[in-house]
């Protein structure tokens, strides 16, 4: 097993000054020492990048040592005003960590385009992958090999098979992977859940996943291709996904709406919903028996390839009925059972009866993972090598069933699944569908 320990006693004994930083003493930070602390990596510094990359530079056991993007720096990401890449990222840093320092100075956070050369650093523990999702089973396979633990984000996988592969590499290695699912982080998430699970709307009978509709367009109908801008590694950004020609709709913030790179919405939001949904159930280590599309519709031409809005239904071993659905309000995931309900969403959280809301959950009944913050969650497991609030097999098998209506809703017709083999019960057209070819050199 991999032990963070053991290759920080290593740089110690070595005396490796890599890990140290260069002009700040150790006291500046409070009582952590800088060898106990937990050097990141963070690849990809796109919109979400970013943002865990702030969260982390909150955590003061934390050390941001690397960023990596293959874009240097530029706008036109989800937002115009939104300026990003490695280059802002390693500024940001920077300016984090000199505001800390006495002098007011800090150099100490290496910039790269190639995340093996991060992975090849033996001072960085673990890193962030906050990358297009086409990107996550190589990285993550990688990293599990290098003996780093991850936080990778949601949706897990790309495909199913891609999944898998993620959950093997993790327990080969004995790494820690927190799925970027911070719902799972979320008191009321889990307060959602714990009342569900422990019976307090009866028995459960449905639940309802949301997810949002598009939220950016790309040219419809014939497209003309781009020149590829300086400063954007393109071959990189595809990588193991199918080569095509560039557009700038095609990759930053946009490629969720490409099937080559996501899932669409199932998974971008779906990573979320059906996640809550599986956890509610009590089957966030398995997934839904069978699969059926219930009205989604697909463009028809243009750049982008995803559903266009998100119809299908499932249903689980235990007769409990899941629906996942488009649809533009607060509400994440919706539990009914037969004596009342609940509802968690980003607005809010409502339960029938109204009382739901405000009792605790007793000593006898369900308390499931608490986990306040999902970075400082995966700090702390990376020093105790306890599971994270979202581990692989979880992120994993949510990130499943949102594979599996996409399958459904593309196939249009009624799906059988095995959960236990991971497999459609004799469809084979829709079991080539679990996994993709990966452009070379890529591969698991
Ligand atoms: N947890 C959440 O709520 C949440 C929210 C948004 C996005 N996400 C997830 O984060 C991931 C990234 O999404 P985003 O919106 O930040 O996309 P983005 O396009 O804004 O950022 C991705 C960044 O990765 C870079 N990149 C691509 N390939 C790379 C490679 N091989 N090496 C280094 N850098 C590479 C891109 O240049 C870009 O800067 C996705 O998996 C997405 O689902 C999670």
């Amino acid at each position: 097993m991999k032990s963070h320990l053991t290759r920080r006693s290593f740089l110690a004994a070595t005396g490796a000054a890599l890990a140290a930083p260069l002009v700040v003493p150790s006291t500046v930070f409070g009582a952590l020492a800088p060898s106990n602390r937990i050097h990141i990596g963070c690849i990809g510094t796109g919109n979400q990048g970013t943002q865990d990359m702030q969260a982390f530079l909150q955590e003061a056991d934390a050390r941001v040592l690397a960023v990596c993007d293959v874009n240097r720096a530029s706008a036109g990401y989800r937002s115009a005003d939104q300026f990003l890449g490695r280059d802002p990222a390693q500024k940001l840093v920077e300016k984090f960590y000199a505001e800390k320092s006495p002098t007011g100075a800090y150099r100490g956070c290496d910039s790269y385009t190639d995340f093996r050369e991060v992975l090849a650093r033996p001072d960085i523990d673990a890193v962030a992958i906050v990358v297009p999702d086409q990107w996550h089973a190589v990285m993550t396979v990688m990293a599990a090999r290098a003996g780093k633990d991850i936080y990778c984000e949601k949706p897990l996988s790309l495909t199913v098979e891609d999944g898998r592969a993620m959950v093997e590499a993790v327990r080969r290695t004995g790494v820690v992977l927190q799925t970027g699912s911070h719902e799972r982080s979320h008191r009321n998430a889990r307060f959602a859940c714990e009342l569900v699970r422990s019976g307090r709307i009866g028995r459960l009978k449905r639940i309802q996943a949301v997810v949002g509709s598009w939220n950016k367009f790309g040219p419809t109908g014939a497209w003309t291709p781009m020149p590829v801008p300086e400063g954007f590694d393109y071959e990189t950004w595809l990588g193991p996904a199918p080569w095509q020609p560039y557009h700038k709709d095609r990759c930053l913030y946009s490629f969720r709406f490409i099937l080559d790179y996501s899932g669409g919405q199932t998974t971008n939001y779906g990573a979320h919903s059906l996640d809550l949904a599986q956890w509610g159930n009590d089957a966030d280590r398995t997934g839904p028996v069978e699969f059926e599309d219930a009205g989604s519709t697909w463009p028809t031409d243009g750049l982008y390839t995803v559903a266009k809005t998100v119809h299908f239904r499932a249903r689980y071993a235990n007769g409990v009925e899941l629906e996942c659905i488009t649809r533009n309000d607060n509400v994440s995931c919706r539990f009914e059972g037969t004596e009342g309900w609940v509802e968690y969403g980003y607005g809010g959280f409502l339960t029938e009866p109204a009382s739901l809301k405000t009792s605790t959950i007793g000593p006898n009944e369900v308390h499931l993972y608490e986990s306040a913050n999902h970075f400082r969650n995966f700090l702390d497991c990376i020093k105790t090598r306890q599971e994270p609030a979202a581990p692989v097999e979880i992120g994993h098998r949510s990130a499943t069933v949102c594979h599996l209506g996409n399958i459904a809703m593309q196939l249009k017709r009624k799906l059988r699944w095995d959960p236990e083999a991971e497999q459609f019960i004799g469809d084979d057209e829709a079991n080539r569908m679990l996994g993709r070819a990966k452009r070379a050199p890529w591969h698991l």
